[in-house]
């Protein structure tokens, strides 16, 4: 641990808090009162402030709308039922930050001043937790390249920031899923397990079309051969298959899931057979064909565990079994929440806990 970062505090005079409706939450658009701001400059990152959440002064010329340096990171905090505030694993999310950055050419930031700016965040807007069940405290870091300048290059400033929202589940309902065949959302030697906002940006086109013929969300399939699975658009995908969890192995064309490792970790902890591997599309529509495909589903920080009703392919829809009775994916949220609300003793260490 490095020594306290210090953080000068500027704080709102009018709080948005009595206003906001917690019983309507929708994702990502209700934001707490303040955010955290740093700039890289001069090869150092400095400038650390919290300041009330509201626009910043750019440049039209910042590189980051022409060349796209950016990526960004997402993990929740949770209050506890005695008041405790606890953050879901964030350096996990602080070496995947890096590894974003350094895919994308940008500085790194020290896990320490990753962790530490969102502490101080989430600690001075910790009445913005909220207390319903599955609800929480989601929290975006994000990085991005700012130098005026239209040479392709890497910049050499950056802005560190950091927002956080109230929210509750990030999906209404099981989904359903249309095997993509066509479209890639990265390939080997791209930057698929970074964070990158590129990755997103090139999702939007393929989601939408399969948004027209009535799916929730993509499962991404290899850009070589579109022949094995890698995860869904926003969150890593996993299946119960003859009573084993099976999951992709990850490559660097998927993102490597913190929600992922929690629940392979939770999983094995408890005796559940666990494969991580090549996972295809003929073993996937096999099994739901003879019944051995039990259960599917999406795990993320924004989705938690999110079941998965239908799987479309080629034109076909299959049918998952009633998920209310999904047995593993059912059990594995409960007991993922009870870590996180701090019901039962944080075996993993995976709380940080702030305050
Ligand atoms: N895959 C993609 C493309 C995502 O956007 C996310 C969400 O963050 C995940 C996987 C799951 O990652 P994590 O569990 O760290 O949130
Ligand atoms: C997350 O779960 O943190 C995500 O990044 C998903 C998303 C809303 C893009």
């Amino acid at each position: 641990m490095t020594d306290t970062l210090e953080i000068k505090i500027t704080k709102t005079n009018k709080s948005r808090l009595e206003e906001t409706d917690f019983s309507h939450l929708p994702f990502g658009k209700i934001f707490s009162d303040h955010m955290f701001i740093a700039d890289y400059e001069d090869g150092e990152w400095k400038n650390f402030q919290i300041v009330p959440y509201g626009d910043i002064p750019l440049s039209p010329a910042i590189s980051v709308l022409h060349y796209g340096q950016a990526f960004f990171e997402g993990l929740k905090a949770y209050k506890h039922e005695n008041g405790k505030i606890s953050i879901f694993r964030p350096y996990k999310n602080a070496e995947r930050f890096n590894k974003s950055a350094i895919r994308l050419c940008a500085p790194e930031l020290p896990e320490d001043i990753f962790v530490q700016s969102i502490a101080a965040l989430v600690d001075l807007d910790k009445d913005w937790i909220p207390s319903a069940p599955d609800h929480s405290l989601y929290i975006r870091p994000y990085m991005f390249s700012t130098d005026p300048y239209l040479g392709v290059q890497p910049s050499k400033t950056y802005k560190y920031i950091i927002l956080t929202c109230p929210v509750g589940a990030y999906f209404s309902k099981p989904l359903k899923v249309k095997i993509e065949t066509t479209w890639s959302r990265s390939s080997e030697g791209g930057f698929g397990f970074a964070k990158a906002a590129g990755n997103y940006a090139g999702s939007l086109l393929p989601a939408q079309e399969a948004m027209k013929e009535g799916f929730d969300q993509l499962i991404w399939t290899d850009a070589r051969e579109h022949a094995y699975i890698e995860e869904l658009g926003a969150a890593n995908v996993m299946f119960m298959i003859d009573g084993v969890l099976v999951t992709p192995s990850t490559r660097d064309t998927i993102l490597k899931g913190v929600t992922r490792d929690s629940i392979l970790t939770l999983a094995r902890s408890r005796g559940v057979p666990v494969e991580e591997r090549r996972v295809s599309i003929a073993e996937v529509i096999e099994s739901l064909k003879n019944g051995k495909l039990t259960e599917a589903f999406g795990v993320g920080t924004a989705a938690t565990i999110t079941p998965i009703a239908s799987i479309g392919f080629e034109g076909e829809l299959h049918h998952l079994p009633d998920t209310s009775k999904a047995e593993f994916s059912n059990r594995a949220l409960k007991a993922l929440n009870e870590i996180r609300y701090g019901l039962v003793p944080d075996e993993f260490n995976w709380n940080y806990l702030v305050g």
